[in-house]
């Protein structure tokens, strides 16, 4: 317990935990958020006490009233992550003090109280130590691991909770679009958009996705993968997918992505492929770019490929782009070159099959690792 975090966890164990030889069949090609560990973690927050109660226990519903606050007015954020069974048997986490961070970022934005980033990572490490029999071992499969907070208090007033309950549950997955496919079709939405300057495009909160729920119905009945949103102000800025951020790459072996400027996820997974990529002397422009563009580059050969990236799609490319007056194909319509290398080389850093040069791969024993800065 360092000294940022002063709760001390009561830990009690499930009295009946899923036999392992159940668990085994679940860990077999598992649907990404369908099946969930044994356990969960929770923590409370009320105004004048603060921090509380922090649980680690066996997971069951929640009782809250029909007033809690969340059921009305939304004040929720979350957090996604994944554990690895690494070489020798090695449990790690991919940069879980990034994560805790931003889901400090964005309870601010939300008007939550701040958990502290030490604690954010003890309760992730505590939930994964105690259900690590769930975390697969199968190539592309991971322990997803969710944290959440929600305003718990029982009050339909409009204003800031005074009570509110955090909350870390997991899931065994595999990969989260259908295995087999090596590039993703997407829909570019023209009539919907997910964030607007000065709103909570930059926040890990339920509301946005729920706002986008309705592109990606369209997309998906039009046979896309995911929706890509634009602008909200011109309609013409690319941004970002429902749940992942996107690279495009030049032929001259550039990289370009969206900038962070308040309406797109600062994801964890872009920013370790714009260090990842400059290290390996790859340059990379954040810099806005619009659909228009992106059409006629990919129609000139001057974008060669696009690649969708984020916790749950780590890297995955994007083959075919539909809107509403046409499609087009980038490159020849599956992974390109540099989508692969940068693939291969995230997942093999995450999963401890290749050197970590920069520090990201957290070891849940600190025995096993001296710098465990991620
Ligand atoms: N953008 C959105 C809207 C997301 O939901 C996610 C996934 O968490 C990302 C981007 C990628 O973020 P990260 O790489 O931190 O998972
Ligand atoms: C994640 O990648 O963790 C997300 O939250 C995105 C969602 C598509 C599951």
């Amino acid at each position: 317990m360092s000294a940022e975090n002063q709760l001390r966890f009561v830990v009690e164990p499930h009295p009946s935990p899923t036999p392992i030889d159940q668990i085994a069949i679940e860990l077999v090609n598992p649907v990404f958020g369908r099946v969930f560990s044994d356990h969960m973690v929770t923590i409370r927050w009320t105004e004048g006490m603060g921090w509380h109660d922090a649980k680690v226990e066996a997971r069951r519903p929640f009782e809250i009233e029909p007033s809690c606050s969340v059921l009305h007015y939304a004040q929720e954020i979350f957090e996604g992550m994944k554990a690895y069974h690494g070489e020798e048997s090695k449990i790690s986490l991919f940069r879980p003090r990034a994560n805790a961070r931003r889901f400090r970022e964005s309870a601010e934005r939300m008007s939550m109280p701040q958990l502290p980033e030490a604690t954010f990572v003890e309760a992730v490490e505590q939930l994964v130590e105690i259900d690590r029999a769930w975390i697969p071992t199968a190539e592309g499969a991971s322990l997803y691991v969710r944290p959440f907070m929600f305003a718990s208090e029982s009050f339909l007033g409009v204003r800031a909770a005074r009570e509110y309950i955090f909350c870390v549950i997991a899931c065994p997955v595999g990969p989260y679009f259908k295995s087999g496919k090596s590039a993703v079709t997407v829909w570019v939405s023209d009539q919907y958009t997910r964030a607007a300057p000065g709103g909570t495009g930059a926040a890990k909160c339920g509301g946005n996705y729920a706002a986008g729920l309705i592109a990606q119905t369209e997309a998906s009945a039009r046979g896309c993968d995911q929706v890509v949103f634009l602008d909200a102000a011109q309609h013409k800025w690319i941004e970002e997918l429902g749940g992942m951020n996107v690279f495009f790459v030049m032929d001259d072996g550039s990289l370009r992505t969206p900038p962070l400027l308040g309406t797109i996820l600062p994801g964890i997974t872009r920013a370790s492929i714009i260090e990842l990529a400059r290290h390996e002397g790859i340059v990379v422009d954040e810099a806005p770019y619009t659909f228009v563009e992106w059409q006629a580059d990919a129609f000139s050969g001057r974008v060669t490929e696009t690649f969708a990236c984020g916790t749950a799609a780590v890297v995955t490319a994007i083959g075919q782009v539909r809107h509403a007056t046409g499609e087009f194909r980038i490159g020849d319509g599956g992974e390109g070159t540099l989508t692969q290398q940068i693939r291969t080389k995230l997942t093999g850093i995450q999963r401890g099959k290749m050197t970590d040069p920069f520090g990201w791969v957290h070891y849940l024993s600190r025995a096993n690792c001296p710098n465990n800065i991620g």
